[in-house]
């Protein structure tokens, strides 16, 4: 196919305003949970970036709590963090500095008494670097701790200081059914006002996930036709070539469905799906998406499949099957994949399929949203399929790539240079996020966690909207659990997932795009 590529001009660039009005308030940022893996990779090297690009006050301080006795040991992990997963070198200028901002304090979050030490530490901290009563409690921690820590902070009145704003980040799942999310959102707002809740989805952090609400609104010619009198389907996908990892006991418990598609992909498909609000605020912002989820008709079961990976190889590497990985059950009926369709009963959407898919050990790791937009009424070229060497006319479809290869592709027919025919071959105008404006280092972190610093919630998810996402997948879930699937596994690792998958999209006379 050919590929036209637009470009950005370094005057264009030049006109990005500053970010000078979001440098958030002197703050202690506090992370339960803090000898993680999440840490290290992702939080650690977003706020590092953030210092290098002036957005973090001077007065500021990390503080990181966890079980380990760590000691210093702690801010030299951190400092290694930030050189091998932030794209740092050696020798930055403020990474000294900035690692001098970096504390630890070991504690063990069931003990009620160490939250007054933790107290006690926290304004020793805030005060030898300047910082008031502000204070960012960022929860990285198995969910079974989250009321717990929260309980405690509240007792201990760190939720609510005199002075000052507090706010607390919560890392997902949010529950893992929707009993067990009111249950979560009940005790937490009993201690914390939704104002100070950022329930994070880092799926929002992603600039091409943002980039969808700027694709939509900030356009004026996608806009018209991002409806059901134009468009035919929309896929969904989120594959990864990554297995568990090593997560066996949390994956056990979680799946793919609640892992991925609860919250991940249905903050994508409110993005996709939700009619232009008012303004990019969180209000506005949080009631349209809510609008699509709610406009969601339950989901028959027969529109769901679930798959799980047998052993396979990935880039040509042998891997084990699912129920062989670390701390699997040998006979476990979790699911690595699955696959749905759910419509969305509004007058933009009303009879326009939602395909999903979502899976780990996948061919390919892709994330991506395809719009494919009905043929037009009358087809005057390549009538039958049998002129020129393309066959067939084909739809035109908008690739949204959230990751990798981050863009944005329009396919569309173009005639084949010929004297003789009038034929039509598909080619593409592709839009590639690292030509358009350089590589990023950038996790996604960086600008969710500003926001939850200054306290904005627009990229965050609102109580309501994850009962309502959860009342959506709840029923399947429950109906899964009642019976092991006998087929598993399904598909073998590094396929495309099982044939199920392709089934559901065939007896609506589609198919999958090839990634
Ligand atoms: C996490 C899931 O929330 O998202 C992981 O728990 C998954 O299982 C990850 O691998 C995917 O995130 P990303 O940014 O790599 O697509």
């Amino acid at each position: 196919m050919a590929t036209a590529q637009m470009t950005v001009s370094p005057e264009d660039l030049s006109k990005v305003p500053s970010n000078n009005e979001r440098i958030p308030e002197p703050t202690v940022v506090v992370i339960f949970g803090a000898s993680g893996d999440l840490t290290k990779r992702k939080l650690l090297p977003a706020l590092y970036h953030l210092e290098q690009a002036g957005l973090l006050p001077k007065e500021f301080a990390i503080v990181g709590v966890a079980r380990r006795p760590l000691g210093d040991e702690f801010a030299k992990d951190m400092r290694a963090g930030i050189l091998e997963f932030g794209g740092v070198s050696e020798g930055d200028a403020h990474l000294d500095d900035f690692i001098k901002k970096v504390h630890y304090f070991p504690m063990n979050f069931d003990d009620g008494a160490a939250y007054g030490k933790l107290k006690s530490e926290l304004d020793k901290i805030a005060k030898e670097h300047g910082i008031g009563n502000n204070r960012l409690f960022y929860l990285s921690v198995a969910p079974e701790y989250f009321a717990e820590i929260i309980d405690n902070l509240g007792a201990q009145g760190l939720a609510k200081p005199a002075q000052g704003s507090v706010r607390a980040v919560i890392e997902k799942p949010f529950g893992h059914d929707l009993e067990s999310a009111k249950e979560l959102n009940r005790q937490v707002n009993s201690v914390f006002a939704e104002r100070q809740i950022f329930r994070i989805d880092h799926y929002l952090g992603k600039e091409t996930v943002q980039n969808v609400l700027v694709f939509r609104f900030a356009n004026g010619i996608f806009e018209p036709v991002w409806n059901r009198n134009y468009i035919d389907n929309i896929q969904i996908t989120a594959a990864e070539t990554l297995g568990v990892e090593g997560r066996g006991p949390f994956y056990e418990k979680a799946g793919a469905l609640r892992d991925v598609v609860q919250n991940h992909v249905m903050e994508l498909l409110s993005f996709v799906a939700m009619e232009p609000p008012m303004s990019f605020e969180s209000q506005s912002v949080r009631l349209e998406k809510l609008k699509v989820w709610q406009a969601i008709p339950a989901i028959p079961m027969e529109n769901v499949v679930r798959g799980q990976y047998g052993p396979g190889s990935i880039k040509g590497e042998s891997v084990p099957g699912y129920r062989q990985e670390d701390r699997v059950d040998p006979e476990s009926g979790t699911e690595t994949y699955t696959a749905l369709k759910l419509g969305i009963d509004n007058w933009r959407w009303a009879g326009v399929p939602f395909y999903i898919r979502a899976g780990k050990r996948l061919a390919r790791r892709a994330t991506e949203v395809t719009v494919q937009f009905k043929q037009p009424p009358s087809m005057i070229f390549n009538r039958g399929g049998s002129a020129g060497d393309c066959g067939e006319i084909q739809p035109n479809v908008i690739t949204i790539r959230i990751q990798p290869d981050e863009g944005i592709s329009l396919r569309f027919g173009a005639k084949v240079p010929s004297t003789q025919a009038m034929s039509v071959c598909p080619v593409t105008m592709d839009f590639d996020y690292a030509k358009a404006f350089g590589k990023s280092t950038a996790n996604g972190y960086e600008r969710l966690l500003l926001d939850a610093m200054i306290g904005d919630q627009t990229l965050f998810a609102h109580r309501d909207g994850v009962e309502t996402t959860w009342a959506l997948y709840t029923p399947i879930l429950e109906h899964w659990a009642e019976k092991k699937p006998a087929t598993f596994p399904n598909y073998a690792a590094g396929s495309w997932g099982p044939d199920c998958a392709d089934e559901l999209l065939k007896a609506d006379g589609r198919t999958w795009r090839k990634l």
